[in-house]
């Protein structure tokens, strides 16, 4: 695909239309509950260097491999009766990095050539009708350029990539943070991303405690990033609003006379998640050099929205 060619592509109406792109080695945009996806065949290098070049993604960094079920998962990954008590959340807002099948057919630069591998089953009935017609796993990066906002509508994937990737329009996203990715390390759980689905439901499944990975540990997400989903403008954390930035609220606030958005009047996470980088992007096109956001609880799904905005707001 060249990005330098101005004509815009036309977009699959159907699912059938999105999974005949896929298993013609294309790349096409779908969305799931979490955010929108880049999705590509799996086992096919020339679809998964596709991602990488449209993203402008470095090389290491892994993608997630999205199945249709279980049985699709266990063709790539070996499942321990810890990892099966997980898979039956499944499908959720959960990543499980798992020890990969030796000649399991994935394409080496999906898995950036680790042993390991990252399987999701999605909980959206568009992305899940995508891959069981595909009959293909899908690595699926979220649908924006790197570094930038993750698209929780179409739309907005159709502007990052300025209408040169076909996208399947499911809507709005229902979570509207990435999912929450947990690797499987023999008896121990280790969360390397915080996301939509709350560490407290998956250690109620899994009856294990679920151990933060710190900035050393041997398990990483090579995509933690420090400076990531990164607005044009710049963050301010826990804060009120100067004159002259935009403010991103949440809960009773005051009035303001900028640009203003609330994640949620009511106080409610799940309704903040969902509304997180559509707003950020929204204040980030006012124009505001600096973007003041209000303190936001770190409860459940709270950990995930404070990593966000910590990276949108890290030193670049
Ligand atoms: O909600 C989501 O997870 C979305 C939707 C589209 O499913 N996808 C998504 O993918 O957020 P992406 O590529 O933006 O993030 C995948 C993360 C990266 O941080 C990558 O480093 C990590 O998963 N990852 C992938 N494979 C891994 C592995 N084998 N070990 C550790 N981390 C891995
Ligand atoms: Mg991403």
């Amino acid at each position: 695909m060249n990005m330098n060619d101005p004509l815009t592509v036309s977009d699959p109406a159907s699912p059938q239309a999105a999974a005949a792109l896929l298993r013609a080695g294309q790349l096409c945009a779908f969305p799931t509950e979490t955010v929108y996806g880049l999705g590509a065949d799996a086992t096919n290098p020339d679809a998964v260097l596709a991602i990488y070049a449209t993203k402008g993604r470095p090389r290491f960094n892994p993608l997630i491999i999205h199945c249709a079920d279980l049985a699709m998962a266990e063709r790539f990954a070996r499942f321990s009766p810890l990892a099966l008590r997980l898979a039956a959340l499944w499908p959720a807002s959960l990543t499980l990095v798992l020890p990969a099948r030796p000649g399991n057919g994935l394409a080496d630069v999906a898995t950036a050539g680790l042993d390991t591998v990252a399987i999701r089953i999605p909980d959206h009935p568009l992305a899940l009708a995508v891959i069981g017609e595909a009959g293909l796993p899908l690595a699926a990066p979220s649908a924006n350029p790197s570094g930038r906002l993750s698209p929780t509508t179409a739309e907005q994937v159709r502007r990052g990539f300025a209408g040169k990737v076909p996208v399947l329009d499911g809507g709005p996203c229902r979570a509207g943070v990435e999912s929450t990715i947990i690797a499987v390390d023999g008896e121990r759980l280790v969360q390397l991303r915080a996301g939509a689905m709350a560490r407290g439901e998956i250690e109620d499944r899994a009856g294990v405690t679920v151990e933060l990975a710190h900035a050393d540990a041997a398990i990483a997400a090579p995509g933690m990033l420090r400076s990531h989903y990164a607005p044009g403008a710049l963050v301010r954390l826990n804060t009120t609003p100067q004159p002259g930035e935009a403010y991103l609220a949440f809960g009773a606030a005051s009035a303001f006379a900028g640009p203003v958005r609330n994640l949620s009047p009511s106080g409610d996470l799940h309704e903040a998640a969902r509304n997180l980088f559509a707003m950020l992007g929204e204040l980030d096109a006012s124009g505001a050099p600096t973007i003041a956001v209000a303190p936001i609880p770190r409860t459940g799904l709270g950990e995930a929205i404070n990593d966000r905005l910590e990276r949108a707001a890290a030193p670049r």
